[in-house]
């Protein structure tokens, strides 16, 4: 089971040295720490396990703004985010995009969390199945069932809402994405101490992408000793 802390534009350095210096990950699940690009490095040497929120799909060249997994694999990296709602819909990126980024990321050795997820306009006017399938099947024919490549299913509708997928939403969009990519499926959006281990529970469900409740340790242990309780 992965439990990743998708700290989004929050915690400097600083921050992120007084969370890693109280938390202590549970045995027996994997955790992975996602802070902004400007505290990779004080995340990577602290110990922790770390994921950038964002990479490019060339090495190096004249893109303003963008790091690429070369330079991530030299500050101790261990893998990235790619393709989150608010990328795709604050700047941008479409499924071509991601599905390079996921790419490059792997060809360099990262790991790759790679999310997707309906709008509630899509889910409401059914299309929920084929927005995912448009989505992953990109990420299928860039990458494949790469042993190094997660997905993660966050409907946008439930990111910071508070509103959370039912387990039996979670668990049918679950299954719907490991029939079209055989690849770990992550739930995110609005997970919580207090509904951590309900969603977890549910068959298909192989770890959490955790954003608000990331960002206090308390809760973020809590959730993460839901998931050790559970493998
Ligand atoms: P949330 O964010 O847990 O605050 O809903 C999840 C995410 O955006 O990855």
């Amino acid at each position: 089971m992965l439990i990743a802390a998708n700290w989004k534009m929050f915690k400097g350095p600083r921050e992120t040295v007084d969370f890693l210096g109280r938390f202590r990950a549970p045995d027996g699940i994997d955790v992975a720490i996602c802070p902004p690009f400007a505290s990779l490095q004080a995340a990577a040497d602290a110990g922790a396990t770390v994921y950038a929120q964002n990479v490019h799909w060339e090495p190096e060249g004249a893109y303003t703004g963008e790091v690429s997994a070369a330079m991530l694999r030299e500050l101790g990296v261990a893998g990235a985010v790619v393709g989150h709602s608010e990328r795709r819909r604050l700047f941008g990126e479409t499924d071509e995009g991601v599905a390079r980024r996921a790419r490059a990321a792997i060809e360099a050795g990262l790991g790759v969390i790679a999310c997707v997820g309906e709008t509630i306009e899509q889910r409401e006017s059914g299309d929920m199945e084929l927005i995912l399938k448009i989505q992953v099947e990109a990420l299928a024919f860039a990458v494949g069932a790469h042993e190094r490549l997660v997905v993660a299913y966050e409907p946008v509708w439930a990111i910071g809402t508070g509103r959370t997928a039912t387990p039996e939403q979670a668990a049918a969009a679950h299954a719907f994405i490991k029939r079209l990519l055989d690849v770990p499926v992550l739930y995110g959006g609005s997970v919580k101490p207090d509904n951590a281990e309900e969603l977890l529970g549910q068959s298909d469900v192989d770890g959490a992408l955790v954003g608000g409740a990331s960002l206090e340790v308390e809760s973020f242990t809590a959730i993460c000793q839901a998931a050790a309780s559970l493998s």
